[in-house]
This record gives C-alpha cells, structure tokens and sequence, in this order.
C-alpha cells in the first residue's frame, strides 16, 4: 500500500506532537508544523529515530494566507516523497482565555484566526484535492470548553464549537467525494501549554469519572483512529476523550 501523507498543525509540542509520533509509528509520512523549528525538528528527528518518516514545515498560523501558503508547503513535501497529502489534523490553537469585559479586539480576532480561520482556509486548500482523489480523512481538535462553559475561556470555546459545526459541515460537503471529516473533544491533557493552568487541570479532571489527567497520547490515540481505515464508517463526529466528563 502507498505510505499515505499528513500535515499535523501545532505538532512542535503536546497534543500534536504526540499525534505526529502515533501516525509515523502506523506508517504515515507526517509533515511536522508550528513556529518554533527547534522543537520541530527534535519532533522529526524522533520519528526519523523510530524508523518513521517526517518533515517540518514552519508556519505561524493567522489567517486565510498563511493557511493557503502551508497547504501548499505540505502538499510539495507529500508529492516530493512521491505521495499526496491524505491527512490533515487541526491542532494548533491558542487561547490564555480571561473575563469577557477586557477582552481586547487584537486577542479576539488572534484566537479566531488561529483556532478556526486557518482550520478553515487549510480545509478549503486541502480537501478538494482530497475529493478529487476520491479519498482523505480530516481531524479538528476541539476542546471541553466548546460543550460545558468553563470561566474565563469565552472565546477560546466559541471558536472551538463552531470548529464542532464546520466538521459536520465538512463531513456533508466532501462525505460524498469520500473525505471523511471527524472531530475530537480532549479533557484536560498535561501538555506544555495546559501547564499554566496548574492545580486547575487537576481540578477539572476530578470532576469527570475517570478522574485523571490525560496524556497526550491519550488524545493521540482517538485521532490516529478517526484518520485510520478502520474509521471507514466515520464521519461528521465529535468524539469526546475527556475522562467521562460530559457523561455526569
Ligand atoms: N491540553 C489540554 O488540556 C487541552 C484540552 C482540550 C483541548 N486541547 C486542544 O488540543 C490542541 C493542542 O493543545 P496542547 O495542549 O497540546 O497545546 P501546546 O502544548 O501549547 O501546543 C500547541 C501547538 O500549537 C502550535 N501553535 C500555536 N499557535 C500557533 C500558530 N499561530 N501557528 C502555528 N502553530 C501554532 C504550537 O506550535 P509552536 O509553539 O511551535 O508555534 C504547538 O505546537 C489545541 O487545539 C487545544 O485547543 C488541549
């Protein structure tokens, strides 16, 4: 079988990074992306190390632009391996979240451009080659924040849910062509950017059943599934991993 290709946004780190390891340990060539080239290039280095295939490719998500120039990056480095992009993760995010009265428009329009403007623009440059092909899977990383409110992550969580709806649009859209487009929903996961939040990852994972945090790999797990054959089946879901949380 050909190796199939993806681009895992945010992969420098966390959630991403173990994703990226997961699907070169299944076989995928994976094309590494986030700001920082040294953490990406360890990312790379420690697929390579495994026997894996992988590339980086630096991109500062923002906009409609920067989406459309990494689409086009990523989609080079699969056709020089001799393959095409068939996977596409949407991970990276930002978002320190705080009240609503005081946030500024700058931090408003920051965390929509990266959470959900650039999701959208990489689907809008990536999937109709995809549907073309007849063929691809697509993830988005949504968050607990998009279904329960937690204080203080208004806009962080807005953005998220309406990530939720474009994956069920995106699953009608491109579901005939073919491309299946599923989402998943992580809890809190111990990752170096939900480091900040301290005691309060604990706290909130004490509230679902299962009671602990996460693991990035946990995470991992549940998106290498939805992009696998074995998700033949799947499209257009929101797949809570989050401990049972939204259960009770
Ligand atoms: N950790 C949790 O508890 C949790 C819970 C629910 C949902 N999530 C979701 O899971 C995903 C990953 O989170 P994480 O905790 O693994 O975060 P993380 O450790 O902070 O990693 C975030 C990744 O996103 C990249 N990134 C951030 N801004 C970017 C931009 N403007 N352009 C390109 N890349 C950018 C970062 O790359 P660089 O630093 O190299 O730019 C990094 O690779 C996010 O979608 C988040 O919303 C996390």
């Amino acid at each position: 079988m050909e190796t199939r290709t993806a681009l895992v946004t945010g992969s420098t780190s966390g959630i991403g990074r173990a994703t990226a390891l997961k699907l070169a340990r299944d076989g995928v060539r994976v094309v590494v992306s986030g700001r920082n080239a040294q953490r990406g290039l360890e990312v790379v280095e420690q697929i390579r190390a495994e026997g894996g295939e992988a590339h980086f490719v630096a991109a500062d998500l923002r906009d409609a632009q920067t989406a459309a120039d990494l689409a086009a990056k990523a989609t080079k480095v699969a056709e020089s391996a001799g393959g095409t992009l068939d996977i596409l993760v949407n991970n990276a995010a930002t978002g320190s979240g705080g009240p609503t009265e005081g946030t500024i428009e700058a931090t408003f329009d920051a965390v929509l451009g990266t959470n959900l403007k650039a999701p959208f623009y990489l689907v809008a440059n990536l999937a109709p080659a995809m549907a073309a092909r007849g063929g691809g899977a697509i993830v988005n990383v949504s968050t607990l924040a998009a279904d329960v409110a937690l204080p203080g992550l208004a806009v962080y969580g807005a953005g998220k849910a309406a990530l939720e709806l474009l994956t069920k649009s995106w699953a009608a859209e491109f579901g005939p062509a073919g491309v299946r487009v599923n989402c998943v929903r992580p809890g809190p996961t111990r990752t170096p950017g939900s480091e900040a939040l301290g005691d309060f990852l604990q706290q909130l994972a004490a509230q679902a059943p299962l009671g602990f945090v996460a693991d990035p790999a946990d995470i991992a797990a549940a998106i290498a599934f939805l992009v696998s054959d074995e998700a033949r089946f799947v499209t257009g879901v929101t797949l809570d991993v989050n401990g049972g949380r939204t259960a009770v």
